[in-house]
């Protein structure tokens, strides 16, 4: 391990949380440096291959000079506005027309968010005030898969069907249901009974 990573693992150390923090992984982890393409550099310099694309939100690559001159000219002209209160912006106007001529015509209209666990929180809410105009106010439950990950924040967390991310936050938002997930490779059976094998086995 090089000094630099030593120096920067103890600072990490001493003052960052991280989501699902685990200490023993933090403590040999990699502090990653740059990225181009599809390859990341950490800090000894080493390169990987970056398979998740971030959290599958930098699949355009790292380093793509024409997507931070484009923040850049953005954040020069207009640094932050709020959708609140009768707001809006041209570039969030250009995105959901472009959105919208891109899909069916029937999805049309679009809510934008800051990440995966605040787009899960968006959709449940969604579906309960759906039902509500509906006359239904009493349709909240949800049923998501076993195994499936939805985000860790807490509707989004009671929605993932991972079970090791609860306990450490429990009690879960009440009205999500968890059935099995089309995966028989993790499959679990309900208890006493055993998963019915294919044919040809
Ligand atoms: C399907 C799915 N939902 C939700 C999330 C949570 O996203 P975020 O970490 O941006 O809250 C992820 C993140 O990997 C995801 O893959």
């Amino acid at each position: 391990m090089t000094s630099t990573k030593t120096e920067l693992l103890t600072r990490d150390r001493a003052h960052l949380i991280h989501p699902l923090h685990d200490r023993n992984l933090q403590e040999k982890g990699h502090v990653w440096i740059s990225g181009d393409g599809a390859v990341l550099t950490d800090a000894d310099g080493r390169e990987y291959i970056d398979g998740l694309a971030g959290l599958w939100n930098v699949v355009a690559g790292h380093g793509r000079l024409e997507l931070a001159r484009a923040a850049s000219g953005q954040m020069e002209q207009l640094g932050y506005c709020s959708g609140y209160s009768g707001s809006s912006n041209p570039p969030a106007i250009r995105l959901a027309q472009r959105i919208s001529d891109l899909t069916y015509p029937s999805i049309s209209r679009f809510f934008f968010t800051s990440g995966g666990g605040e787009s899960t929180e968006s959709c449940v809410k969604t579906a309960r005030y759906y039902w509500k105009l509906l006359g239904y106010p009493h349709k909240t439950k949800v049923i998501s898969r076993q195994w499936g990950y939805h985000g860790v924040t807490l509707a989004a967390m009671s929605a993932t069907g991972i079970t090791a991310y609860w306990p450490m936050f429990e009690p879960r938002v009440p009205g999500f249901l968890h059935i099995p997930s089309p995966y028989p490779y993790r499959y679990e059976a309900p208890s006493g009974r055993r998963p019915r094998r294919g044919r040809g086995r």
